[in-house]
């Protein structure tokens, strides 16, 4: 079993995506054991994509080794951080993880775990005034879907509405992340 721990947040020790992911791959790990292998993007980070770097197979190749990938996800400006999309950018390749096919594509990676922890200063459940501005979740699901893959979801969310809401919604994802190994 390899555990594969995905950050992305730039904000450090105050980090709610990396306390949750952190919970999350903790809660797995007790159960399943294994190996786990710690990728921080904020401190390591990839360059953008370029044509050379579509060759690249380092951070496919680590993806697709892993049992189970745990990502933790900040929402930055409405979307994931830079650098996790630069990891993404890695991850979706033709031929490899997916491929065109006389019927439409189809994904290559199934068979895996991907469980997200995201995190959202504000508030974008279905049917709240800002849904229509989330674009985490939503890119996560497709870009995961289109490989094969129905992510899981920790959410943490309104953790810029004040220190009680940050707190409510720390111990719920934290709740939720120890059930996801049962
Ligand atoms: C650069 C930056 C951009 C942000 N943009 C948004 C945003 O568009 N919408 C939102 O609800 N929260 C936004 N936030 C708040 C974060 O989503 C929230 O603080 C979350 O906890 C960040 O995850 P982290 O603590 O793991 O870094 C932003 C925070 C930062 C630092």
């Amino acid at each position: 079993m390899t555990i594969l721990h995905i950050d992305s947040s730039i904000t450090g020790d105050s980090s709610v995506s990396r306390q949750v992911s952190k919970a999350i791959v903790d809660s797995v790990a007790a159960v399943s054991g294994g190996v786990v292998i710690h990728r921080d993007l904020a401190a390591d980070p990839l360059p953008h994509l370029t044509l050379p770097a579509l060759a690249e197979r380092e951070a496919v190749d680590e993806f697709l080794a892993a049992d189970t990938i745990v990502i933790g996800a900040p929402m930055y400006n409405f979307t994931v951080p830079t650098q996790l999309k630069a990891w993404i950018d890695r991850i979706l390749l033709a031929g490899v993880t997916f491929r065109y096919t006389a019927t439409g594509p189809e994904g290559l990676a199934g068979g895996r775990r991907v469980i997200v922890a995201l995190s959202r200063g504000g508030l974008y459940g279905a049917g709240s005034p800002a849904a229509g501005l989330e674009h985490v979740e939503s890119y996560l699901r497709a870009a995961f879907g289109f490989i094969g893959i129905v992510p899981e979801f920790v959410l943490a969310e309104g953790i810029a509405l004040g220190a009680e809401q940050r707190e409510q919604a720390l111990a719920g994802a934290t709740e939720a992340a120890l059930k996801l190994a049962a």
